[in-house]
């Protein structure tokens, strides 16, 4: 998620008496669910407060993106990154369809519908299916609407899957969907590993610490092992135990092509750096960034930065699937034509041209998406020697 002008911990704007209304439905549900089962992990308690069906953030029709919500992300920005990527899939796209053969495109939890109905636009060759794998029965509704508004001709080449497809022969690609999978929070402490856990007192949400369940123990342990030492008592961080379960399901049921990966995170020495003391859990709520996760469930969204040493062992050998690449979004975006298409950009008018400059600008600055976000691939039977996007440097070396 990125936003617009963050405003760390500022006063967050108080929202309306319906959607007030809107998020005691969903604090009622997890006050029951806390008093039936006793308290939630936080996994367990992100899982409720973006995607319960009716009530979730993005399962609920309220939240917004673009500079009218909450955040914006690179592919609302305009279509200048659908155009970045669209070279950089043109030559996998070719080597797919050789033969007479043609490919198909999977886009990963989709958002408004603004980078498909761009992507749709812009990719050469064009894939047999467009198919889109999104939960939130909400979101399916306006990316139909969204891809129907701006290009019709080409919506009946959508599809919507609730599970990733079989024996998938193409291109798929998500971006900031690994920052939006439901993760774990733990903490040193003396006594042994604590777990973040939300329960009730005096009829508020309030965090437990308490002693870290088996799952998290074993991989904060590992994770300690790789690093080559231990967190001191007290550091806060967070691990996303349903990574692998989710990228390797990905990856056994996709049998050829490339699958690209776009996300804020770090390579994970950086992630866990001793100094980040309190992770990288962030609430979104109007352009604002906060660490409350309890204000207003279902309301905000609640997101963590990406380990993406990570997302690099969850892929890399599965199902004959290999790392193609990780670098940074501004390499990537320059390496796929960024500066071409800029200079073939002539732009007359100066609003225009503002609007052009305020684009690159938030894609490439490593203040803004530049270096905080990065690119990872995976291919399987597909060359990816000069794939434009991971020619321009090499970040592999820090996972
Ligand atoms: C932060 S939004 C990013 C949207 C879009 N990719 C963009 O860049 O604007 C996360 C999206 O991923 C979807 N999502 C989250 N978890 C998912 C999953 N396991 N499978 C498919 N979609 C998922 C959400 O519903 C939402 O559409």
């Amino acid at each position: 998620m990125s936003l617009v002008a963050p405003h760390q911990d500022s006063i967050l704007p108080e929202p309306s008496a319906d959607l007030k209304q809107h998020s005691s439905r969903l604090l009622d549900l997890l006050k029951q669910r806390i008093r039936d089962n006793g308290p939630l992990s936080f996994a367990e308690y992100m899982e409720a407060v973006l995607y319960q069906p009716g009530l979730g953030y993005y399962s609920a029709g309220l939240h917004k993106f673009g500079t009218a919500g909450d955040f914006i992300t690179a592919p609302e920005l305009g279509n200048l990154f659908a155009r970045c990527l669209a070279n950089s899939f043109a030559p996998v796209a070719r080597q797919l369809c050789t033969a007479g053969q043609s490919y198909e495109f999977l886009e990963i939890g989709a958002g408004s519908g603004a980078l498909a109905a761009d992507l749709l636009q812009q990719l050469n060759p064009l894939p047999e299916r467009y198919l889109i794998l999104e939960r939130s029965a909400d979101l399916r509704e306006q990316q139909h609407q969204w891809i129907e508004a701006r290009c019709p001709q080409l919506l009946e080449r959508v599809h919507w899957l609730d599970a990733p497809p079989e024996n998938f022969r193409g291109i798929a690609y998500a971006n900031e969907v690994i920052d939006a999978l439901p993760i774990e929070r733990f903490r040193s402490h003396k006594n042994g590993l604590q777990q973040q856990y939300v329960g009730l007192e005096n009829q508020q949400l309030v965090t437990h610490w308490q002693s870290a369940g088996e799952p998290v123990k074993t991989a904060v342990a590992q994770l300690q092992a790789e690093l080559g030492y231990a967190f001191v008592d007290g550091y806060e961080s967070e691990i996303n135990l349903l990574l692998k379960p989710w990228l390797s399901g990905l990856l056994q049921s996709m049998q050829q092509g490339l699958l690209l990966l776009s996300d804020y995170g770090y390579p994970r020495p950086e992630f866990y750096l001793p100094e980040r003391d309190q992770g990288t859990l962030m609430c979104h709520y109007r352009h604002r960034a906060h660490t409350d996760p309890f204000f207003w469930p279902g309301l905000q969204d609640l997101t963590a930065f990406v380990d993406f040493t990570a997302v690099a062992e969850a892929g890399d050998g599965i199902n004959g699937w290999q790392l193609s690449g990780y670098t940074s979004q501004a390499d990537f975006l320059f390496d796929s034509g960024l500066a071409d298409i800029m200079q073939a950009e002539v732009v007359d008018d100066l609003p225009a041209q503002l609007q052009l400059a305020a684009q690159i600008k938030t894609l490439t600055l490593p203040a803004e998406m530049g270096t905080r976000f990065q690119f990872m691939g995976f291919d399987r039977g597909i060359d990816t020697d000069n794939l434009p996007g991971f020619g321009g440097s090499d970040w592999r070396h820090r996972l």
